[in-house]
C-alpha cells in the first residue's frame, strides 16, 4: 500500500484552499482554513477517528486505545501557511500521521494509547503575528491578551474566532498539562538541504531552533524629493537599510545565529518623497537561547546608534520569543529503532525551522521525525518538493514507531 501516492495527492488536493490563487498561502480563520480543515476532518473520519473542530479552531481527530484509560499519544502538525507557500509544510506531519491511524483501523490494530491527530490552525502566525496559537494553548502557554490582537484589516482574534464559529475563551479547555499524555511526535519535511545532500530520506530532529522576533519603526521626516539637500535629510529609509545590512553582518559573523528581515513598509511610498516612516520585522535563531538572547541586545544597541547618528527615532517592539526545544532522548532512540527496522541509515539533525512540537516539552517528552525535501531543500517557497517514496518511508517509519511505542 503505497502511503505516499495517496499523501501527495491529498496535499495537492488541499493545495487548491488558497486566498491568492496561483500562489498558496493559507492563513488562521479564513475560509480556506475551513475548507481544509473540512477535508482533513473527512480525512480523519474515513481513518475512523472520532474527528472535528475545537475550540481554537484546530481540528482533532482521536482512534481509541485497545484499552479504555489509556494515555494520549498527540501527533500532527499545522495546517495553516506562509505566503506563497509550498504544499508540504506542515501538511505533510498531518496526512502522514492520518494515514497511520488508517493503516491501523483497516487492520483492526488498537495500540496501548489513544492515537490524536492535531492539525493546528495557526503555527505560522502570519494573519495575527502570534504563532503557535493551538499548540501554546494544549501545552498551557496560550496569552489571552492574543485574543486583542487585530489582523492586518483591524478584525481581533477574539471576533474572528467567534466569526469561525468557536468560542474565544475556550482556549483554557485545550491545556493538556497534567494529563495522561505519553508523547508528542510530529513528522515534518525538513526544510532544508542535510537529508538530501547525504542521500536520506529521513531523520531524527535532535533540537529546534528558539526565535526571537522584533517589529521595529523608524522615524525620520518626509520631505520633497527635489528641493531637501542630501545633507540635511532624515530619511527613514535610508537609516532601515543600514540598519538591516547591520543586522546581516552581525549574524553572518556568528556561527549558528541567523537572522531575517523579512518584511518592510516604507511610507508615504511615493517616489517624489522622502520616506518618514519604515518598519521592519527580525527574525533571530540560533540551536540555543544564549546566543540568540545575546543578538537581540546587541542588534538593539546597534540600531539605536544607527539611529541616533542619522536624527531618526527607532521603536523596537519584540513580540514573540521561543525558547529551543530538545527532543527527548528516549524518544529519538525510539524513533532511530523504526528508522533501522526500515533498513535506513539513522542520521540525527537539529531543526533551524521552529515547529508546533517546540513547546511541548513542558506537557510530555517530545520528538520529531524529519522527511528529506528535494529542490536543494528550499520551503516556504512553492518549489518545496517532496517525493511518493520519501512521504511513504516515512510514513511507515511512523507507523513503526506508533506500533512499538513504549512510553519514555
Ligand atoms: O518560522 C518557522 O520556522 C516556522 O515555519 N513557523
Ligand atoms: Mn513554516
Ligand atoms: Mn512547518
Amino acid at each position: 500500500m503505497t502511503f505516499g501516492s495517496d499523501i501527495l495527492a491529498q496535499a495537492e488536493a488541499l493545495s487548491k484552499f488558497t486566498e491568492d490563487a496561483p500562489r498558496l498561502t493559507r492563513t488562521y480563520l479564513t475560509p480556506q482554513h475551513r475548507a481544509a480543515g473540512d477535508f482533513i476532518r473527512n480525512l480523519m473520519r474515513e481513518a475512523r477517528m472520532a474527528a472535528d473542530y475545537d475550540a481554537l479552531g484546530n481540528v482533532v481527530g482521536r482512534y481509541d486505545a485497545s484499552m479504555p484509560g489509556a494515555p494520549d499519544l498527540i501527533t500532527g502538525s499545522h495546517m495553516d501557511s506562509v505566503r506563497n507557500a509550498g504544499k508540504y509544510d506542515g501538511l505533510f506531519g498531518i496526512l502522514s500521521a492520518i494515514a497511520c491511524v488508517k493503516d491501523l483501523a483497516r487492520r483492526g490494530l488498537r495500540l496501548p494509547c489513544n492515537i490524536e491527530v492535531v492539525a493546528f490552525g495557526d503555527e505560522e502566525g502570519v494573519r495575527f503575528g502570534s504563532t503557535l496559537l493551538g499548540s501554546r494553548a494544549m501545552a498551557g502557554s496560550f496569552d489571552p491578551a492574543w485574543l486583542e490582537r487585530k489582523d492586518p484589516r483591524g478584525i481581533t482574534l477574539r471576533k474572528a474566532l467567534a466569526d469561525f464559529g468557536c468560542d474565544p475563551d475556550g482556549w483554557r479547555a485545550l491545556d493538556r498539562r497534567g494529563q495522561e499524555v505519553a508523547a508528542y511526535i510530529e513528522s515534518h519535511i525538513e526544510q532544508g538541504p542535510v537529508l538530501l545532500e547525504e542521500g536520506l530520506p529521513v531523520g531524527v530532529v535532535t533540537s529546534i531552533a528558539g526565535a526571537s522576533r522584533v517589529r521595529v519603526t523608524v522615524t525620520g521626516l518626509a520631505g520633497h524629493a527635489g528641493t531637501v539637500p542630501m545633507g540635511i535629510r532624515r530619511d527613514a529609509l535610508t537609516a532601515a537599510s543600514e540598519m538591516i545590512l547591520a543586522i546581516e553582518s552581525h549574524c553572518r559573523s556568528r556561527a549558528g545565529l541567523v537572522g531575517t528581515v523579512g518584511k518592510i513598509e516604507a511610507l508615504p511610498g511615493a517616489v517624489n518623497v522622502i520616506p518618514q516612516d519604515v518598519s521592519f520585522t527580525i527574525d533571530l535563531r540560533s540551536g540555543t537561547d544564549a546566543p540568540r538572547e545575546a543578538a537581540v541586545e546587541a542588534v538593539h544597541v546597534t540600531l539605536d546608534a544607527i539611529a541616533a547618528r542619522r536624527g531618526v527615532k527607532l521603536a523596537w517592539e519584540q513580540y514573540f520569543d521561543s525558547q529551543a526545544a530538545p527532543c527527548n532522548a528516549a524518544l529519538q532512540a525510539q524513533l532511530a529503532q523504526s528508522i533501522m527496522r526500515q533498513g535506513i541509515k539513522v542520521r540525527r539533525l537539529a531543526s533551524g525551522a521552529g515547529h508546533d512540537a517546540m513547546v511541548f516539552p513542558p506537557v510530555c517528552p517530545t520528538a520529531m521525525l524529519f522527511v528529506r525535501c528535494g529542490n536543494g531543500g528550499i520551503s516556504h517557497h512553492p518549489d518545496e518538493s517532496l517525493t511518493a517514496e520519501d512521504a511513504d518511508i516515512a510514513t511507515r517509519v511512523l507507523l513503526d514507531f506508533l506500533e512499538h511505542f513504549v512510553p519514555a
